[in-house]
């Protein structure tokens, strides 16, 4: 499998599809090698983005299989859907959550699956848009949501919970030491006026950090920015809910990757991965997540945190 350098892949997005940003499709190589698609089968990608990974997925399982792609974002699908045009009858694009994908195989009429890959977190194209309010080094609204048709974006968060609730957020998503001053200078200032951009969330945030902080590599507004994305997207109640939906669809001998950015959600992963292991459910085909090569790492440094864990279903 050839891996395209990140400014070849660049070109060639913008080349196909008029869009300057482009998302790498993250330990492909280990992702095919472990979840092994074959010729004739049924696959979900429950978080198809732009397509990286169900492309390849849909490849090996040719002409008889077929591939249910779901993205909670709209934009994400469109781009994925004209990408695989070519697949267009193997394939079902589907708009919405993972999270309810007992609902969405009843619909289709799906009853098992030979194999499962959930690639969680943002794409680079949503991380590219300053519109969408991901990206901490860019000017854009306090927006946050992957569908954006969701009914709460950032700015209804930082706007309009309490201290307390912010600081919650800020401890539990975002691990962040600064929680409760953060939380109290976000509260102080919106008295003033609303904390509209993403701008105007940083400064506020560098303020509350003590001044060794703020010198650090990483900027100091990092994780309060995923803290606040994962609440606005409820990031992690929808995987739990999805783990336990999808692994029930498994056919014997058919394998699950999951692919996390975050230990928050490596932790869930993890710890469901072993619940069903000592139900006898599912066997771990890795003890330990595995993590991208250093040659991914060159070529894509955003996927520096990602680790995948497979397990099969027993
Ligand atoms: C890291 S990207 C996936 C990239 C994809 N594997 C590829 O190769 O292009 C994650 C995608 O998952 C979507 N997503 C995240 N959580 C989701 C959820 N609960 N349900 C459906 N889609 C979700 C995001 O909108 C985003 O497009």
């Amino acid at each position: 499998m050839s891996q395209l350098t990140l400014e070849q892949a660049k070109d060639e997005m913008t080349e196909s599809y008029g869009v300057k940003s482009i998302h790498v499709p993250v330990m492909l190589q280990e992702v095919m090698e472990y979840l092994r698609p074959r010729e004739g089968n049924i696959f979900l990608d429950g978080t198809i983005g732009l397509g990286g990974h169900a492309e390849s997925i849909l490849e090996a399982i040719g002409e008889k299989g077929r591939l249910i792609g779901i993205d909670r974002d709209q934009n994400a699908l469109s781009l994925a859907e004209k990408r695989l045009e070519k697949y267009a009858k193997q394939c079902n694009f589907i708009y919405g959550n993972f999270r309810d994908f007992d609902n969405i195989s009843k619909d289709l009429g799906i009853r098992n699956l030979d194999g499962i890959l959930l690639d969680v977190g943002v794409s680079s194209l949503q991380l590219d848009n300053p519109d969408r309010g991901f990206n901490i080094r860019s000017e854009g609204p306090l927006d946050m949501r992957m569908d954006q048709n969701g009914q709460i974006s950032a700015y209804d968060l930082v706007n309009s919970l309490s201290e307390n609730e912010i600081a919650t957020i800020l401890k539990d998503f975002g691990e962040e030491r600064f929680a409760f001053r953060i939380a109290r200078v976000i509260v102080e200032n919106r008295h003033k006026k609303p904390i509209e951009s993403t701008r105007e969330l940083r400064h506020l945030i560098m303020r509350a950090m003590p001044y060794r902080k703020k010198r650090e590599k990483i900027h100091p507004a990092t994780r309060s920015f995923q803290a606040f994305r994962i609440a606005v997207n409820r990031e992690l109640e929808a995987l739990d809910k999805a783990l336990d939906k999808c692994v029930d669809m498994l056919k014997p001998s058919g394998r699950i990757g999951v692919i996390c950015f975050h230990s928050l959600e490596d932790r869930i992963v993890k710890v469901k991965f072993r619940d069903f292991a000592k139900e006898g459910k599912l066997r771990l085909i890795v003890k330990k997540p595995l993590r991208p090569s250093e040659k991914e790492m060159d070529l894509n440094p955003r996927c520096r945190s990602a680790r995948l864990r497979i397990a099969e279903r027993i």
